[in-house]
């Protein structure tokens, strides 16, 4: 495989940069990571290397996910998926935090160490330390037979194929629906309906086209960019599901344009960082059409108030903001795998605009394998 994905590595099909044609690979990569996955008869999925069977699925009391920067934040939006369909309490915590804090270990919890590279230093020591104490490890990695897979228990690869550009962005695509076929998985083995089952795998098969169609509008986030290129600081707020799609593309801004951005939970404006309001401060706000809709128009309204700019990622014209993108509605667990896609292709061209080294950052490597 090593062979294969570094040939298929030069061939940048046109696209200027490996971050542009990865951006463009989404729909394509996530075709992957569903194909052969699907049982339609009993509305679940099949994961094959889970090494997991029913009765022990059964018998988890916790999931903890463990990973680093883009990784980590697939693990947070794979946590409230996990939370959502299989009603098992799921948080993710960063892994270099984790293995420096003397976490308690504890034999109920499933943990799930993820990571593109599979490499990363703190993710690896994790895993190597978690498994020492007995824990079960399971990874939800992108290259087959890196050490973090070979150190787990059993796993899900997520199949992105290489991912070239310093810059995670179709593996994090890739990442949380492979979070989505984990909770499904856990929620069929446990308490979700065959109904609520079905839906999700319809929602699944959706994503590929509405990727698609969020590439369509790359003229429109192009002029976008364009005009935030400008700003000295971005700020990206999101609430619930929303929010670690702004965490992620908040990180995104800053590794590729080198851009000061922070993400904030909506909720959490009043309590400090509206103070930081102007109009030289854009907000991008993550608006999805679920039932906060009227929570985040309020978050608006209140950086309206004070004459900040906003760029609402939503599934429909919203009225406060300056400018929307409209992102196609998919069902509300697995809505925030397409809203963060849009920002990838700001971060990109505002990038672009700043004439920055778009695949190798300063200061950035594609995995961190020191401590
Ligand atoms: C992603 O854009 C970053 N370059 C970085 O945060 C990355 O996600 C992190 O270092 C973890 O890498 P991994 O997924 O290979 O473990």
């Amino acid at each position: 495989t090593t062979v294969e994905w570094e040939a298929a590595s030069y061939d940048m099909g046109g696209h200027d940069t490996y971050m542009h044609k990865e951006i463009h690979e989404q729909a394509d990569a996530v075709d992957r990571v569903l194909r052969g996955r699907i049982d339609d008869r009993f509305s679940t999925v099949h994961l094959g290397g889970l090494n997991l069977d029913a009765r022990e699925a059964r018998r988890i009391r916790r999931v903890k996910i463990l990973g680093c920067g883009t990784s980590y934040h697939a693990g947070m939006i794979g946590a409230q998926m996990i939370e959502e369909l299989a009603r098992i309490p799921a948080d993710a915590e960063p892994a270099s935090e984790f293995r420096y804090r003397n976490a308690v270990v504890d034999p109920d919890t499933l943990y799930v160490a993820v990571s593109q590279s599979g490499e990363t230093y703190d993710v690896l020591a994790a895993v190597q330390e978690l498994k020492r104490k007995g824990a079960r490890v399971l990874g939800v990695v992108n290259v087959v037979g890196s050490a973090i897979a070979r150190e787990a228990d059993g796993g899900i690869y997520v199949h992105a194929g290489p991912e070239v550009c310093v810059v995670s962005t179709k593996c994090f695509t890739n990442t949380c629906v492979a979070f989505a076929l984990l909770a499904l998985h856990l929620g069929r083995v446990r308490d979700l309906s065959v109904r609520d089952g079905k839906r999700i795998i319809e929602g699944l098969r959706r994503l590929p086209e509405q990727i698609s169609e969020i590439m369509e509008q790359e003229e429109e986030v192009k002029k976008l960019a364009e005009q935030f290129a400008e700003a000295r600081s971005m700020l990206f707020i999101g609430r619930v599901r929303g929010y670690p799609v702004a965490r992620e593309a908040s990180l995104k801004l800053k590794e590729v344009s080198y851009i000061h951005a922070e993400a904030y939970p909506a909720s959490e404006l009043k309590h400090g960082p509206l103070a930081l309001i102007e109009p030289a401060l854009p907000t991008v706000a993550i608006v999805p059409d679920d039932d906060l809709l009227e929570k985040n128009r309020a978050a608006m309204e209140e950086i309206k108030a004070r004459s900040g700019r906003i760029l609402a990622v939503a599934h429909q014209e919203q009225a406060k903001a300056d400018h929307t993108i409209v992102v196609p509605k998919n069902e509300d667990e697995l809505d925030p795998i397409l809203m963060g896609i849009p920002l990838q292709l700001l971060a990109y061209h505002t990038a672009l605009t700043l004439g920055r080294d778009i695949d190798k950052p300063r200061n950035l490597a594609k995995s961190v394998t020191v401590e």
